[in-house]
């Protein structure tokens, strides 16, 4: 049996495409040149639309070198995505394909309901099991640990004053001293690229397991004596005394920070409101706010997601997508994210998912037209 006959017989492999992401501002791509190569070793073969990787600064044939094929990504057997797909995106995907990507599910349910009525099978990035087997596919945290880091970098650039102590001949500059409020992956990252930076760094968070993380980054806990673990190692949300007392406390806390930078989220709610207008009329001029939970209304209350306002002559800056403003380390640990997810669901060149996997069963939103 000669090859063309041995692969006649074992049917098509499984085609995966990738099209060019069309949200605003978005300049991320959900696979790139190295990790095509690694499903081409799989097995799979790989259709990306022109110009896909164009905001990542990847021209059509590095994908090409590496085995990908430029053209129609919708007919593909697996559609895969950074973000949600629009109505039209969705009818473009042929009922029975599958699609991996950002499907915002508890936040945009219009989405999933209209990939279940078109007979989709979705896999939505954000509901990966925060699982050890799974931390090679949780792109919440690839992208939350960018979104950290350019937080502290931007936060850097409107400050007024330096970050690191500074021994002059002209004199002696203090550090800059840095709060994280909610100490997740984006607010662990902030910590240490804020510390990397030279600044004296506090983290702050509901969830007291955290504390220990905190100072083993080099920074203060700052014990406000609020508790809120919940579920699945995500914070509850605080009742409304309880949200109360906490911006009680932390308008007297704040006040003592050149920056403050909050991440703080509970799955699926509005932004907890952490920083009151008092408490940044509080801070001294000159100091700046970098509120990354502008996407669900933001932690501060003078927070105008999008945007970066001036306000008692403090900076209150509250960038969305963060991620998509470092394109190519954002768009190379994505696709490191989705082909981990892939190779999970691939059998010899095919797509198989084995749906009593724990971590397929989790980040499954849609099942054909029955989940
Ligand atoms: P997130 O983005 O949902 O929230 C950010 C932070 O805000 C959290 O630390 C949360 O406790 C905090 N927060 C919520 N309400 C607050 C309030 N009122 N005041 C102050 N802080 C508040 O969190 P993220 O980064 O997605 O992490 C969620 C959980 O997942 C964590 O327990 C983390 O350790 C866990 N995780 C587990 C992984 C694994 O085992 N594979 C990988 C990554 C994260």
């Amino acid at each position: 049996m000669n090859l063309d006959t041995a692969a006649a017989e074992a049917g098509p492999t499984a085609l995966i495409g990738v099209p060019l992401e069309t949200a605003a501002g978005e300049r991320r791509v959900a696979l790139v040149p190295n990790v095509v190569e690694r499903l081409r070793a799989a097995g799979l073969a790989v259709v990306v639309e022109a110009g896909a990787g164009a905001g990542a600064l990847i021209p059509d044939e590095q994908y090409e070198q590496a085995g990908a094929s430029i053209g129609d990504p919708w007919d593909a057997d697996v559609v895969v995505k950074v973000n949600p797909p629009t109505a039209r995106e969705i009818d473009a995907l042929g009922s029975g394909s599958t699609l991996i990507s950002f499907l915002a599910p508890l936040t945009q349910p219009e989405t999933t309901a209209k990939l279940r009525s078109s007979g989709i099978t979705g896999f939505a990035m954000e509901a990966v099991p925060r699982i050890s087997r799974a931390q090679s596919m949780d792109a919440l945290s690839s992208q939350a640990n960018v979104a950290g880091y350019k937080a502290v970098l931007l936060a850097a650039e409107r400050s007024t004053r330096f970050f690191p102590m500074l021994t002059t001949a002209a004199g002696t500059v203090k550090p800059a001293t840095v709060l994280v409020l909610g100490v997740g992956v984006a607010g662990l990252q902030a910590l240490a690229t804020a510390k990397r930076l030279g600044a004296r760094t506090t983290g702050f968070d509901v969830r007291p397991e955290v504390a220990e993380q905190v100072r083993s980054l080099g920074a203060k806990w700052l014990d406000l004596g609020i508790q809120a673990s919940g579920e699945g190692g995500y914070a509850r949300a605080l009742t409304e005394e309880e949200q109360a007392e906490q911006q009680r406390r932390l308008t007297e806390a704040i006040s003592g920070f050149d920056v403050v930078i909050t991440t703080a989220l509970v799955p699926g709610r509005p932004a907890p409101k952490l920083v009151t207008a008092e408490a940044v009329q509080r801070m001294r001029p000159g100091s700046v706010v970098v509120d990354l939970a502008g996407e669900m209304g933001g932690n501060c209350a003078l927070t105008e997601p999008g945007e970066t306002v001036v306000r008692h002559d403090v900076t209150v800056a509250a960038p969305l997508n963060l991620p998509a403003t470092m394109p190519e380390h954002a768009s190379e640990l994505y696709a490191r994210n989705v082909q981990s997810l892939l190779d999970l669901m691939v059998v010899d060149g095919k797509i198989a998912p084995d749906f009593s996997d724990e971590i397929l069963a989790g980040s499954c939103v849609t099942r054909d037209k029955e989940a």
